[in-house]
């Protein structure tokens, strides 16, 4: 039988911004979920990719002396390098100036049309170059005086002053959508996850909606209106349009439409708190629109915020404040996968985290210095010291034998596969660091040093060492999708190196499969401790 297909995106990052932690966090967040979906069976697309339009971007091409696409061309290179730095998995990395996105975004410009959602009109308003939003007179005016001051007009979202833009746009119906809106929010409450995101979009839509202008006049760095060339295409509706360009939308060959019809709906678009509304109001409205189907899930996650060490408190990032951290500066400290596990474990998804140098140095030791490293470490050494430098040759039924780490073992699949099918990632981190804990206790209970010193217990020995090297298996499994070169590793070390690319993880994950009497490789330590700066 063919696989489930399992389909995840990352949003298209802005061209104009290097890749930077938020960027960072949002990738990271879909690969862990795309190899945890690979390790349970499905056939997993994971995309992602970049943003190229629009006006900003032509105005910073024109800055550095480029083309557009020149500049665009220039920039990709920092995002696939730090994606593949950083160990993302991903399948498909789409721009949105690609042949591709140019038909695909044509191609629903004339369902649009054909949809009766579609008219031209005159466009009179705002326009926030940099957060490249249109707004109307009334959606500014009737914010506070903070966002009209002196006949100047300021962005109500991010303040800065706006352009007042009039000329003939084509508009999308999305005021016709309110009650199918509502209605799909009803029916699918876990549309939008986190649940206390989906009221926020529940009420901005029975606040009502407003047409959208979806094409522009006044620059021409964009996808053309098929049947109206000196428009182009809005940024948003072109961008969003990515997803399912990259699973073969608009084309039409039987290859590209079997695709379409096995890859669409995708299960999660992993967004960033600030681009909610265009996720789970438009997006799904532009799809209602051309009658395709809708996503199953919008996973929106917080932002980062940086702790402000006097305070406590969270700060917004930024360049100006002289608080931003790049992802170098945190890959120096903890590695690339002590970086993923810190990000990935330490803060909520859904909120946001304060982050800080002196937490990811805490995290990092306590949990992978001292209690993975660590027990990894002892149970390799001890086996190879006491077993000659294998694992231990195991009596029939050791596995059956009761044990506090095989209690905690049993099990153990099912209650993370709870949490990381729903992108729980603390949760899920927190049942495999029961088991980590436990193991590093028993050592202490067992005391297997002592009982080496009596070869009459040579058999209790085995088992011992048994149950923590199967331990060890069972959690390097569980922690691959979060650090998959050292679990790869782990693997290898004692032998199992052939389990690495399980697409069964449940079945991989059953106490007593640990393989008897097979090679150990001591190695160098997995996490070295970090000493206080
Ligand atoms: N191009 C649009 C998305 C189009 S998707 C059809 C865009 N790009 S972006 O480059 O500005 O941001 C992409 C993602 O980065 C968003 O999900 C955003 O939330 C995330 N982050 C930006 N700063 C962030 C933090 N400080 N913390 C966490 N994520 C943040 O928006």
């Amino acid at each position: 039988m063919a696989k489930p297909s399992f389909f995840i995106t990352t949003p298209i990052y802005y061209v104009n911004a290097k890749p930077h932690l938020g960027t960072a966090y949002s990738t990271v967040l879909c690969d862990v979920e795309a190899r945890y979906r690979r390790a349970t069976g499905y056939n997993v697309k994971f995309l992602t990719g970049m943003d190229e339009h629009g006006e900003k971007v032509a105005e910073a091409a024109a800055e550095h002396g480029m083309t557009p696409q020149e500049w665009c061309d220039s920039q990709a290179p920092f995002f696939k390098d730090l994606w593949r730095q950083l160990e993302i998995s991903n399948d498909d990395f789409i721009r949105t100036t690609e042949q591709r996105q140019h038909d695909a975004v044509q191609y629903l410009w004339e369902r649009m049309k054909e949809s009766g959602y579609l008219y031209k009109g005159s466009y009179d308003g705002w326009y926030c170059v940099p957060e490249e939003t249109y707004f109307t007179e009334t959606q500014v005016t009737k914010s506070d005086e903070e966002h009209h001051t002196e006949g100047q007009h300021l962005c109500p979202d991010c303040g800065r002053p706006l352009e007042r833009v009039q000329e003939e746009s084509y508009f999308f119906k999305l005021s016709a959508f309110q009650d199918r809106l509502l209605k799909l929010y009803d029916e699918h409450p876990d549309f939008v996850q986190p649940d206390f995101r989906m009221n926020e979009v529940r009420s901005f839509v029975e606040g009502g909606l407003q047409d959208l202008s979806v094409s522009r006049t006044s620059f021409d760095w964009g996808i053309p209106v098929p049947f109206d060339e000196k428009h182009v295409t809005y940024v948003w509706f072109d961008a969003l349009l990515n997803y399912m360009t990259a699973v073969g939308y608009g084309v039409d060959t039987p290859e590209a439409k079997a695709e379409l019809a096995y890859r669409w709906p995708a299960q999660y678009h992993v967004v960033g708190k600030d681009i909610i509304r265009f996720h789970c109001v438009i997006w799904p409205a532009m799809l209602m629109a051309i009658g395709e189907a809708l996503p199953e899930h919008v996973f929106a996650h917080g932002f980062l915020m940086v702790r402000n060490e006097e305070t406590g408190q969270g700060e917004k990032m930024s360049k100006s404040r002289g608080n931003a951290i790049a992802p170098q500066d945190v890959i120096d400290l903890l590695g690339v996968e002590g970086y993923r596990y810190y990000f990935m474990t330490d803060v909520v998804p859904g909120e946001d985290g304060a982050i800080s140098f002196s937490r990811m140095e805490q995290v990092y030791n306590a949990d992978l210095a001292n209690s993975w490293g660590n027990l990894v470490s002892r149970a390799l050494n001890m086996s190879a010291k006491y077993f000659d430098g294998k694992t231990p040759e195991l009596a029939d039924g050791w596995a059956d034998e009761k044990n506090p780490l095989r209690e905690i073992a049993q099990g153990i699949e099912g209650r993370y596969a709870e949490h990381m099918d729903k992108l729980e990632y603390v949760q899920a981190k927190d049942e495999v660091m029961e088991l980590v804990h436990a193991a590093n206790h028993y050592v202490e209970d067992m005391a297997p040093w002592t009982v080496a010193k009596d070869f009459t217990r040579i058999g209790e020995l085995a088992h011992i060492i048994a149950n923590l090297l199967e331990s060890i298996r069972i959690c390097a499994h569980l922690l691959a999708p979060f650090m998959p070169e050292t679990s790869a590793e782990v693997l290898r070390r004692m032998g199992a190196g052939d389990e690495v690319d399980t697409t069964d993880l449940a079945s991989v994950c059953e106490w007593g499969r640990l393989a008897g009497g097979v090679e150990v490789t001591k190695g160098d330590a997995l996490f070295p401790r970090l000493q206080k700066k």
